[in-house]
């Protein structure tokens, strides 16, 4: 297969595409889950530099995507009681699992500073997105 910086690479030429060029997606980053530990990896990212680059599963909206294996799509982010806050502008947020042999090994995360900023056609996209990487990992 092919490197992990081969890889990375790709990811974060995804990112940037989808956050220059969608108007709500203000920040967009892939979380991998670490092999052995059960914590998520910023592996790419496009917007905002975060401090948040290693989450424990199970914390925030990205831990609880991690133990579910569900997409999660937050309307409005102060509604959350288990919320990591990257920037104070966040009004929404997408997360969808990626999954390899049924496995999951990561997601996709988008901020929006637009309250409601994610609707089905943004799970189905963002599904695809996700397959089209966990193809060449
Ligand atoms: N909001 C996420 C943390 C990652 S930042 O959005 C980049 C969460 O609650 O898990």
């Amino acid at each position: 297969g092919s490197s992990n910086g081969t890889v990375k690479d790709k990811m974060q030429a995804v990112c940037e595409l989808l956050q220059i060029n969608l108007e709500t997606y203000d920040w967009v980053g892939f979380y991998m889950a670490h092999e052995s530990e059960p914590t998520l990896h910023l592996w790419a990212q496009a917007g905002e530099p975060t401090d948040h680059t290693v989450i424990p599963f199970g914390k925030g909206i990205c831990g609880q995507v991690a133990v579910s294996n569900q997409n999660f799509v937050v309307d409005d982010v102060t509604a959350q009681d288990n919320y990591i806050a990257c920037s104070i502008y966040v009004k929404s947020e997408v997360v969808i699992p990626m999954f390899k042999n049924g496995k999951n090994i990561g997601q996709i995360d988008i901020d929006s500073n637009t309250p409601k900023a994610f609707d089905e056609k943004d799970e189905r996209f963002l599904e695809w997105v996700n397959e089209q990487i966990a193809a060449i990992i």
